[in-house]
C-alpha cells in the first residue's frame, strides 16, 4: 500500500503548487528531444494540478551541466514539447529562483503552467543546501513529487525542501512505487529478469537480490561480457566493467551455489554475434561460445575450428545470439513476472534504408517471451520494464508499451526501489495516518 499523502489529498484550489517532475529526457545534437516518455508520464499529475484550479510551477533537473551557462542542458524544449502535448501555452523562465522568478510566480493565475530552468544550473540542488531548497519552498504553497527518476537523490528539490513546506506524492510517483513495490513483495512466480546495460557496478545490488529471490536471472548485453571474462572467455575488443570483476566473481558464486541448491536458472549468453565494426558497416558471425565444450567430448560431427566457438581479438560482441536469445525467452514466457532492465545488444544502431536494426535481434526474441505472441495472450508475465536504454527502445516499437504492464520512468531510481533500498526523496514525503494540523500545514495555512 502506498503510505505517502498524494496531490488528490489536499486542497489546491487556487494555490501555488510546485511540482518537481522529471524531464530529463534525452535530446539530440540539436536540442531536439529524443524521447518524451517522461513528460507525457508527468501529465495526470498537471492536468489534476490545473483540473483543480491550481497554479502549476513546474521545476526539474536536465542532465548533469558543468555550470549554468551550459546550454545544452537548458530545459526549453521541455517547454515547447509539453505546450505541444497539452495544446495550451508554457510560461517558462530563464532561472529557477530569484527575485524575478518570484514576481513570475506571484503574477500566475489559476490553470497557468510555468517551467523553471534547470535546477542543477545552481550547485546547491545537488549539494542539498538548505538555503537553497528554502528558497525553492519559498515559491509554492503545497509541493507535489513526482519525478519518479530522482527519488533516489536527496537533493534540494527532493529532500532539503520538504523541510520548509507540506510536501505529498504525485501521481505518477504513486503508480511507480505502487507496480514495483507490489511485483517485489507479492510477485506471481516464477520471477524472472533480464539484465542488461554497460555496467556491472551499477547493478550488484539488483543483482544481489534477485539472485536472492528470482527464479530466473539472466544477464545480457555489455554486463554480460564482465562475466564471461571471469569464466575465461575472450571477449575481444568488447566493453567490460573491469573494476567490477570482484563483485561479478561473487554474484557468480552465489549464482551457481544456489542453481546446485534449489530450482534457479542463471543464465548467461552461450552464443553471440560479433563483428570486426560496432556501426553496421561489416559483415557479423555468430560465435557459438558453448559448442566446443559438446563437440570435444562427442567429437560429433567432428570437432569444430576453433574461430566458431572464440571470439577474435579484433572482434566486438554486439548482441546475443538465437539460442541464447530463446533460451531466455522461452523463461519468460514460463514467467508469472517479469523484470527487464537493459537491452541485449547494441540497439542504438539502426539498420541501413529501411533494413532490421542489425544488432537488435536478441532483444526482439526476448521481447516477444516477455509480451507473448497475441496481444489478447492472457498467459503472458506481468511486466515491468525500466532503465533509460530499455525504455528508449520499448519507446522506438510502436505497439510494445501498451502491451507492457509498467513501463517506469526511472532508471536508478527503479534499480534502487526494486533492490530495497531507501528513496530519501519519497520518505521525507508526508505519511497519510499524519493528521493536516497546524505544522504540517506549512505556510498556505489552508490546505
Ligand atoms: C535519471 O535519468 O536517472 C534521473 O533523471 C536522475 O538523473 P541523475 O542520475 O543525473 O541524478
Amino acid at each position: 500500500m502506498f503510505t505517502k499523502k498524494t496531490i488528490k489529498d489536499v486542497n489546491i484550489r487556487d494555490k501555488k503548487v510546485l511540482i518537481r517532475v522529471d524531464f530529463n529526457v534525452p535530446l539530440n545534437d540539436h536540442g531536439v528531444i529524443i524521447d518524451d516518455y517522461r513528460i507525457k508520464m508527468a501529465l495526470p499529475t498537471i492536468e489534476y494540478a490545473r483540473s483543480q484550479g491550481a497554479k502549476v510551477i513546474l521545476i526539474s533537473h536536465m542532465g548533469r551541466p558543468k555550470n549554468a551557462q551550459d546550454s545544452t542542458c537548458s530545459l526549453k524544449p521541455c517547454a515547447t514539447r509539453l505546450s505541444e502535448l497539452m495544446h495550451i501555452d508554457i510560461g517558462f523562465a530563464n532561472d529557477c529562483i530569484g527575485p524575478d522568478i518570484q514576481r513570475a510566480v506571484d503574477e500566475l493565475k489559476s490553470g497557468d503552467i510555468l517551467l523553471l530552468e534547470n535546477l542543477r544550473f545552481h550547485k546547491e540542488e545537488e549539494a542539498n543546501d538548505l538555503n537553497f531548497s528554502k528558497k525553492l519552498a519559498a515559491l509554492g504553497d503545497v509541493f507535489v513529487q513526482d519525478g519518479f527518476g530522482v527519488v533516489h537523490r536527496a537533493h534540494a528539490s527532493t529532500e532539503g525542501i520538504t523541510h520548509f513546506i507540506l510536501s505529498v506524492a504525485g501521481l505518477l510517483l504513486e503508480k511507480e512505487v505502487t507496480s514495483i513495490t507490489n511485483a517485489m513483495l507479492n510477485p506471481d512466480r516464477p520471477l524472472a529478469i533480464v539484465i542488461g546495460g554497460a555496467k556491472v557496478s551499477d547493478k550488484i545490488e539488483l543483482l544481489d537480490v534477485f539472485i536472492e529471490k528470482a527464479d530466473y536471472v539472466a544477464v545480457v548485453g555489455a554486463m554480460a561480457n564482465t562475466f564471461l571474462m571471469i569464466e575465461d572467455v575472450p571477449i575481444g575488443l568488447s566493453k567490460a566493467d573491469k573494476d567490477a570483476l570482484d563483485s561479478a566473481r561473487l554474484l557468480y558464486q552465489k549464482a551457481e551455489e544456489r542453481m546446485r541448491r534449489e530450482q534457479f536458472t542463471f543464465y548467461l549468453p552461450h552464443d553471440v554475434v560479433v563483428s570486426k565494426a560496432m556501426d553496421n558497416s561489416l559483415p557479423t558471425r555468430i560465435v557459438d561460445i558453448a559448442s566446443h565444450a559438446y563437440s570435444d567430448i562427442t567429437a560429433y560431427p567432428k570437432i569444430p575450428d576453433v574461430s566458431s566457438y572464440t571470439i577474435q581479438s579484433d572482434e566486438y560482441i554486439l548482441d546475443i545470439g538465437p539460442m541464447t536469445a530463446s533460451s531466455i525467452a522461452g523463461a519468460m514466457k514460463l514467467s508469472g513476472t517479469a523484470v527487464w532492465n537493459g537491452t541485449a545488444g547494441v540497439t542504438e544502431v539502426k539498420g541501413l534504408n529501411g533494413a532490421a536494426d542489425p544488432y537488435s535481434h536478441g532483444t526482439k526474441l526476448i521481447i516477444e517471451g516477455l509480451v507473448g505472441e497475441h496481444p489478447r495472450d492472457d498467459n503472458k508475465p506481468f511486466t515491468i520494464v525500466g532503465g533509460g536504454d530499455t525504455v528508449g527502445f520499448v519507446e522506438s516499437v510502436p505497439w510494445l508499451r501498451e502491451r507492457l504492464n509498467h513501463v517506469s520512468t526511472g532508471g536508478g531510481a527503479s534499480l534502487e526501489l526494486m533492490a530495497g533500498k531507501r528513496l530519501p526523496g519519497l520518505e521525507a514525503l508526508q505519511n497519510k495516518d499524519v493528521k493536516m494540523g497546524a505544522s504540517s500545514i506549512a505556510k498556505s495555512g489552508s490546505i
